[in-house]
């Protein structure tokens, strides 16, 4: 016992006991974590998926990767809980009920796409080093793969939900698309939401401007590819969005919260809606306030994302910094303030940890 435990009275080694126990637990999670990342970026989920339980030598042939680093990689998901390990047979297996939420396109969600935000967090952990000591801020270009893994993620919040609950959430819009109508996304990334909702309206225009040439490279080459001819995306710093009256629709798929200035930001967007027009805005659902985030699940994942990538990005842009949980109440007043009304909050079975919003422009 150190000397620190010793003098005090008050030390409750049953308490210490069970928090050391807890911070093995942790460890444990956080490295089944960081491999996850792994197994997804290399298919491994969706091979084991496939196959009945098979030896190391079967899954690393089937995945055309060594195996040696695959059977290291299957102790690490067998020890973690993730896949089951039969000893006679020297057999590994993904339970379906696993790969429901491990593998692409699963029913639960393809959770093993947010893994990869734990391995980017090695990644940056020396600049963070450097950000804490002296302040400062990030870039876009400082995470590789950012825009590839954030696509991930968008598509199974957004992308895949686009036409049966997100934009029938805002009443009379897909009528309007329909017909023909202007469209915004800003922020758009990689442009995977614009470009369906492109495909899926012929008649209306849509644009799509971000921040960062290599997204907006990849959209064009994806809109290109597909012979599209009504959409069009353009690199633009949207800390000086300056288009007035433009768009009927407006949407901002998670784009806000790391923007520089989040309220200016929501001003401007007011600006280029039309009267009539709406703004559709996907951003994280926790509360602004940490103690209403306690019970919140993935809070310490969603906080950590923020100290990592949200809150730095925007520091970076000499802006707020407001991070990641800045809370769908900064939003909603930011909304207001803007001069949106009929301000609706909805929450989705489907991604539980966003918020939507449906506001217009009167
Ligand atoms: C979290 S990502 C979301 C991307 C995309 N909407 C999606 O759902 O996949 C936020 C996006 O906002 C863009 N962004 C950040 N600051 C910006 C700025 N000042 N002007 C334009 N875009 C910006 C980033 O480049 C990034 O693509």
């Amino acid at each position: 016992m150190s000397v620190t435990m010793a003098k005090a009275d008050t030390f409750d080694r049953q308490a210490a006991d069970a928090f050391a126990a807890r911070v093995g637990e942790i460890l444990n999670a956080g490295a089944v974590a960081a491999m996850m990342s792994i197994g997804h970026r290399l298919g491994l989920f969706r091979v084991m998926a496939d196959l009945p339980p098979a030896t190391s030598a079967a899954i690393a042939a089937a995945a055309k990767l060594n195996e040696r680093y695959v059977r290291e990689w299957l102790a690490v998901m067998t020890t973690g809980g993730v896949v089951t390990y039969d000893a006679g047979r020297a057999t590994y297996a993904l339970p379906a009920e696993h790969a429901a939420c491990l593998t692409p396109g699963a029913p639960l969600g393809n959770l093993a796409v947010y893994a990869q935000s734990i391995a980017l967090m090695g990644v940056v952990e020396e600049r963070m080093l450097d950000r804490f000591r002296n302040g400062g801020g990030m870039s876009y270009a400082d995470y590789p793969c950012f825009h590839q893994m954030m696509a991930e993620d968008s598509a199974q919040t957004v992308v895949d939900h686009l036409f049966t609950a997100l934009l029938p959430l805002a009443d009379g819009v897909t009528a309007r698309l329909e017909r023909g109508i202007e469209v915004l996304d800003a922020g758009c990334g990689v442009g995977h939401a614009l470009i369906a909702m492109a495909e899926r309206y012929p008649n209306s225009r849509f644009s799509g401007y971000d921040l960062c040439a290599d997204a907006i490279a990849a959209a064009q080459q994806s809109a290109g590819a597909k012979g599209l001819a009504n959409v069009r995306f353009a690199q633009q710093d949207l800390t000086d969005f300056a288009e007035i009256e433009r768009y009927d629709l407006i949407t901002s798929f998670d784009a806000v919260h790391d923007q520089k200035e989040p309220a200016d930001f929501l001003a401007r967007l007011y600006r280029a809606v039309r009267p009539g027009g709406v703004h559709l805005m996907q951003d994280i659902g926790g509360s602004a306030r940490l103690e209403n985030n306690l019970a919140m699940p993935m809070a310490a994942f969603l906080y950590a994302i923020s100290c990592v990538h949200c809150m730095p990005v925007s520091l970076g842009q000499g802006g707020a910094g407001l991070g990641t949980m800045w809370g769908w109440e900064t939003a909603e007043a930011f909304l207001q303030r803007a001069g949106f009304s009929e301000i609706e909050r909805h929450v989705l079975p489907h991604d539980p940890l966003n918020v939507w919003f449906v506001s217009r422009k009167a």
